[in-house]
């Protein structure tokens, strides 16, 4: 007889987890949010855009998934701090799952880069990424799921190729392999997987 695997969400099921997911008002990260919220997790997410977020918040309330927002620049310190903050008071000092999504794509060729947009790329998508693990590093050594804390870095296949035009864009995410396999390694022991995820183009907002 064959077995009784009940369904999808059951067998997936994320009830009890916390998860931190920047950027989801749109695109991947809106995706992100809303299917981690489906299997059950409790998820906070940010973006620059106050407006957009209570749209986002109350959308997601009638689907009766359950995702707090608060606004937040990741690319200035500040912000990332009261960010973690806040997912600390809201998640109770533990969290499962911090997703580092949010990032800016940036065209432009080479030669014509000035160092405001070298910095910004570099804060924005790159030391976003570095500082948020570091504030959520004591929130996920705490974490409930099975298998421990988890980190997912936005990356993309920019990070791995040439990428003419996109000099800076691909210069951020090769260096987030990196930070990636290193934080893997040093956080191993603590029972934190950091892992990438590097997709090729998708057609979002
Ligand atoms: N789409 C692709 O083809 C593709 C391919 C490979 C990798 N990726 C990566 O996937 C991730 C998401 O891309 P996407 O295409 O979904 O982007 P998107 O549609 O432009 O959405 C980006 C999200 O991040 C937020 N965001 C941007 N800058 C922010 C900042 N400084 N502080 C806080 N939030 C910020 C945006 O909201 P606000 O602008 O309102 O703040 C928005 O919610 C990025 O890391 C990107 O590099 C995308």
């Amino acid at each position: 007889m064959a077995a009784d695997c009940g369904s999808r969400e059951e067998m997936w099921s994320l009830a009890g987890a916390t998860a931190l997911v920047t950027g989801g008002t749109k695109g991947i990260g809106h995706a992100i949010v809303e299917e981690l919220a489906r299997f059950g997790a409790r998820v906070h997410t940010c973006s620059r855009n106050a407006a957009e977020l209570e749209e986002c918040r109350r959308r997601w309330e009638e689907k009766n998934l359950q995702v707090t927002v608060s606004v937040c620049d990741v690319s200035i310190r500040a912000d990332r701090e009261k960010l973690m903050e806040t997912v600390c008071q809201t998640f109770d000092s533990k969290l499962d799952m911090l997703v580092n999504n949010a990032a800016q794509l940036f065209y432009k060729p080479t030669v014509g880069c000035t160092s405001e947009e070298y910095s910004n790329l570099m804060t924005t998508n790159l030391e976003s990424t570095f500082h948020l693990s570091q504030l959520a590093h004591p929130l996920l050594l705490h974490a409930s799921i099975v298998g421990g804390g988890s980190i997912i870095n936005m990356s993309s296949i920019g990070g791995s190729i040439g990428f003419a035009g996109y000099t800076i864009y691909a210069t951020t995410k090769g260096a987030m392999h990196q930070l990636t396999r290193s934080l893997a390694t040093e956080w191993g022991p603590d029972k934190i997987r950091v892992n990438a995820i590097a997709p090729g183009f998708i057609t979002t907002d």
